[in-house]
């Protein structure tokens, strides 16, 4: 079949990656899909079981920082655009290793932006490489205001100083050499195949385990929560008609004080598990603050409603609630992602307490 545009997306058997590329393979027959991951520990191809035999979709395991196998993968596909989500995406393993952080942000990106140069540099057109971002290259809030896509840089982990670097790169082949790039800043995800090392996940996993929900510091920092199929949609937006050159700001519109979540979540737990009200709530345990915690992140996606029509779909108590029914669901996913090297992660990072 001669497809009419041929996409990369990297990091696709990831969380977001792999509602990104379902999206994409069911929404668009006629764009051939190609799934670059390395499969680390958070890649995982069950994650798209139902799209893994469609037509129009075809997985290759590599290394983004491989410039050779890259090179080599853009001359045999000769990819239309790039949808780059592989990253290293977990602040607290940013802050125990952050060279590896260095090399797949920083160092993977622009080995993705370099193939790109050089197979596209002749002629632009129908071209687009879009790079997935974070807010945490914002830095934190005070108690007030919100991101918006001229905030200054200001990012404190290892991870979010990755993140801003590889932002800068891209726009920097922008400004060099004319590449048509788009970026996208978004708060924070939740929903289905998150791995079980960000709070949600850990939390739904701990409660059902009746273990401890380890709470960082006084619980007061905020976090902006977004559905992971809204984040996906943004991203379709954005990929097709969004500006070149352009940033744009994805956010839920959606401030909660992860005190205030994790309570939200132990009701609903127990209301699931049929638990006596308040029993999971006794397992929230704070501990030891992480280092540098951002206080706040809030984001200003308005520019996103304005320019390309984009609204949050889900309302977050109810997306809350899928997401817990979704986890007690799918328990052998939960199950074979939580063996072996997680076990081994979390008792690494939770030791102290
Ligand atoms: P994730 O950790 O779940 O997935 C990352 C994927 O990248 C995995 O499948 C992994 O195997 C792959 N990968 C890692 N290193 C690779 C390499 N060297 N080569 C090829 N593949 C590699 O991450 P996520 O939460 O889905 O985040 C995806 C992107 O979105 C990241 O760029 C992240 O910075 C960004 N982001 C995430 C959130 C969030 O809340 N999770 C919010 C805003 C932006
Ligand atoms: O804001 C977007 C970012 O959101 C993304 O760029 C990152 O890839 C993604 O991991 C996420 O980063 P956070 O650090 O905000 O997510 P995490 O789930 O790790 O933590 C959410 C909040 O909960 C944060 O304030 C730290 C706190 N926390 C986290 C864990 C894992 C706890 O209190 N206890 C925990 O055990």
């Amino acid at each position: 079949m001669n497809y009419q545009k041929t996409i990369l997306v990297t990091g696709g058997a990831g969380f977001i990656g792999s509602h990104v590329v379902r999206l994409l393979v069911n929404k668009y027959p006629a764009y051939r899909i190609i799934n670059l991951d390395k499969l680390t520990y958070a890649g995982n191809l069950n994650n798209l079981s139902d799209v893994e035999h469609a037509d129009n979709y075809a997985f290759v395991k590599g290394d983004i920082t491989d410039a050779g196998f890259i090179t080599s993968l853009f001359e045999e596909h000769r990819f239309d655009m790039v949808v780059h989500l592989a990253a290293e995406s977990h602040v607290d393993r940013s802050i125990a290793n952050p060279i590896e952080f260095v090399i797949t942000n920083v160092v993977g990106t622009c080995v993705l932006l370099n193939a790109a140069r050089n197979i596209w540099k002749d002629d632009y057109s129908g071209k687009r490489f879009y790079h997935i971002s974070t807010d945490e290259v914002y830095g934190t809030l005070g108690e007030s205001g919100l991101f918006t896509e001229t905030t200054p840089y200001d990012p404190h982990s290892p991870y979010s100083a990755s993140k801003a670097s590889s932002d800068h790169f891209v726009r920097a082949y922008h400004d060099t050499y004319g590449m048509p790039v788009v970026i996208s800043n978004c708060s924070n995800n939740y929903g289905s195949f998150q791995f079980p090392e960000k709070l949600i996940p850990l939390a739904i996993n701990n409660i059902k385990n009746m273990k401890p929900i380890p709470v960082y510091g006084k619980g007061e920092n905020v976090r902006d929560w977004l559905w992971v199929e809204d984040h996906a949609r943004a991203i379709d937006v954005i990929l097709h008609n969004g500006k070149n050159g352009d940033t744009y700001n994805i956010g839920g519109f959606n401030e909660w004080k992860n005190i205030d979540l994790i309570h939200l979540l132990c009701r609903i737990m127990d209301n699931k598990l049929q638990r006596e009200p308040g029993t999971s709530a006794k397992l929230i345990t704070y501990v030891t603050d992480r280092p540098g915690h951002d206080m706040r992140y809030a984001i200003d996606a308005q520019k996103l409603n304005r320019e390309l029509g984009w609204k949050p779909s889900v309302d977050f108590e109810q997306g809350l609630e899928k997401t817990v029914e979704w986890y007690l669901a799918n328990q052998h996913w939960l199950e074979q992602v939580t063996s072996g090297a997680y076990k081994q992660y979390y008792e690494q990072q939770y030791a102290t307490n």
